[in-house]
């Protein structure tokens, strides 16, 4: 799916979106982490869904972001989301919320029951993210329950209950 604004068109990743993404990435974050985590993850046929990466661009430059990769909470599919990236200079013009709300439909588009995103705790629920605790969802390492999220992607799917085991490049 694509979508347009005034000021932006939002679609899926292709192969030529490569550099483009890292670079966005890599402006977002204080370190190339999680750049080098997008690529891990894109390296991961087990981890990577094709259609789940999703681009905010203007004038054929990318200056949004935002990824789910497979993970599983004991043992059933759900959706990791992160990262999630805006270019510095067009943060809080609502470009976040665009690209994720798409990637949010596109997952929802494909019969994807869940996600769940350890993120900041003020900008997430305008998802519908809860505190994963809420449908018994942990992780392995320390997380403030605030952060660590879960959302169902509609009404009979529900977010399954145990612990996130996140893709191997996740490092956790
Ligand atoms: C977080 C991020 C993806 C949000 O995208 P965005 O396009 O800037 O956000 P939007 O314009 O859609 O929404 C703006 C709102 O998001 C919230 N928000 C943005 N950045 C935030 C932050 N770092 N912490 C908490 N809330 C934040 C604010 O509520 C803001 O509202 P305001 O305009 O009233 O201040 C983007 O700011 C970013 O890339 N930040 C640096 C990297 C990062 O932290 N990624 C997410 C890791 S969980």
């Amino acid at each position: 799916m694509q979508a347009t604004s005034p000021d932006w068109t939002i679609r899926p990743e292709t192969a030529a979106d490569a550099d483009g993404i890292r670079a966005v990435t890599v402006a977002a974050f204080p370190s190339p982490e999680e750049a080098d985590l997008v690529e891990a993850l894109r390296a991961d046929s087990a981890a990577w869904i094709d259609g789940l990466s999703y681009v905010a661009e203007v004038d054929g430059t990318i200056i949004g972001h935002a990824l789910l990769t497979r993970c599983h909470v004991n043992g059933t599919e759900s959706l990791a989301l992160a990262p999630c990236s805006v270019a510095p200079e067009h943060q809080r013009t609502g470009v976040g919320t665009a690209v994720i709300r798409q990637l949010l439909d596109a997952a929802r588009d494909r019969g994807e029951a869940s996600v769940i995103v350890l993120g900041h705790a003020d900008y997430y629920p305008r998802f519908g993210f809860v505190p994963a605790s809420r449908y018994g969802v942990t992780a392995s390492f320390a997380a403030p329950d605030e952060a660590f999220m879960a959302l169902s992607l509609g009404d009979g799917r529900s977010v399954p209950a145990g612990t996130i085991a996140y893709p191997p490049a996740f490092g956790v």
